[in-house]
């Protein structure tokens, strides 16, 4: 197996058995502004909705977490299961080893089969992109028939893994040569850090045609990292960024003013987050650690965390009057604490 494709497998395995959350993403400082006369019936709710010209069930969008070894077929199967079950969106985890080593597809072309109708998203870090241009981004969506790329950013990360690449140099233009010539929508992503208003603007203005957050307080790869390194100095290094990066809200704030679609991933737990992430201005509210744990277990786990995650979702629209996913967006939110403070004191 080759070093990529072994470092999915530690990954899965520290997700599901350590905690690998740090911090706070920012949803305990929102409220939805509750509406005692709804006027509306709860069971005819629609969350049904529309992401990047694609008809989908319901916001929840599963985000990015594996494939490449082996061992990550069973969940990438179990997770475009649900995909199709549901009709979400989903993106596989990174397709650098597969595009490697072609013979470990499988944990990748897998999820078009149980999912054949699904929006599907590719996914290549954007130092890979940078390396081997467009060839690697059209091979990617080949391998799972994806309707769209998810270009990952991760400097936190690389900063901090013993295999990581410290030179981030290049990777703007790469993006704008990439979304200039591409015929598919190109998402990018980051991976727990967040994303400032600043950076959505260069995003914005590479051509990129949606953002997903991946903010600060969901699943911290400086953790991840820390206890993959255990005992070395990269440990400490680990430890020492716990607490870096923006928070879910608080770059949901800011990528909006950007303007575009958004995807908000990073510490959502809850359908009511969801809720909060659309009613703060995002299109999708994408979930990675809260999907993995079910579907490292059962399908039906898996369906269970769905069904409960869109009862939450419901139940929010009803308690704010909300009778689409489009009456959502205009919902009232209160913001206090930590979050709020960070809203109004930047500069
Ligand atoms: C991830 N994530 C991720 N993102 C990405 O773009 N490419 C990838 O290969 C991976 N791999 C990956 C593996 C595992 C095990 C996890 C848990 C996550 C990041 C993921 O898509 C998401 O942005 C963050 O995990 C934040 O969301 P949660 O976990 O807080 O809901």
């Amino acid at each position: 197996e080759t070093a990529t494709s072994s470092r999915k497998r530690d990954h899965l395995q520290i997700c599901c058995e350590q905690p690998v959350e740090a911090g706070n993403a920012g949803f305990g400082d929102v409220r939805l502004v509750h509406n005692a006369l709804p006027e509306c019936d709860m069971d005819a709710i629609e969350t049904k909705t529309r992401f990047l010209d694609r008809a989908l069930g319901s916001p929840l969008f599963i985000a990015a977490m594996t494939g490449g070894h082996p061992d990550t077929l069973e969940v990438n199967r179990r997770l475009a299961r649900a995909a199709e079950r549901y009709n979400l969106g989903m993106g596989v985890g990174s397709q650098r080893a597969a595009l490697e080593k072609p013979e470990l597809e499988g944990s990748f072309t897998v999820v078009r089969e149980e999912a054949p109708h699904a929006f599907l998203c590719a996914n290549l870090g954007i130092i890979q992109l940078r390396d081997h241009g467009i060839e690697w981004a059209e091979r990617a969506v080949e391998m799972i028939d994806a309707q769209a790329i998810a270009i990952h950013v991760n400097s936190l990360q690389e900063a901090i893994q013993p295999e990581g690449d410290h030179n981030a140099e290049g990777c703007i233009e790469a993006l704008r040569d990439l979304c200039k010539e591409f015929s598919y929508p190109v998402i990018v992503k980051e991976t727990g850090s967040g994303i400032s208003a600043g950076t959505a603007r260069v995003i914005r203005g590479a051509g990129a045609s949606a953002i997903d957050i991946g903010g600060y307080g969901g699943t911290s790869w400086a953790k991840i990292e820390r206890l993959r390194a255990s005992g070395s100095e990269l440990a400490d290094l680990g430890e020492a960024f716990l607490s870096w990066g923006i928070p879910t809200v608080v770059s949901l704030r800011e990528v909006r003013t950007a303007g575009g679609p958004i995807i908000a991933t990073g510490g959502l737990r809850s359908g009511i987050d969801i809720a909060k992430a659309v009613a703060l201005g995002a299109d999708l509210g994408g979930m990675a650690l809260p999907l993995l744990k079910p579907a490292m277990e059962s399908d039906d786990a898996l369906s269970l965390a769905v069904e409960a995650m869109h009862r939450e979702l419901r139940v929010a629209m009803f308690l704010t009057g909300s009778r689409s996913i489009a009456d959502l967006r205009h919902a009232r939110t209160y913001i206090t604490g930590l979050t709020r403070q960070m809203i109004e004191n930047s500069d």
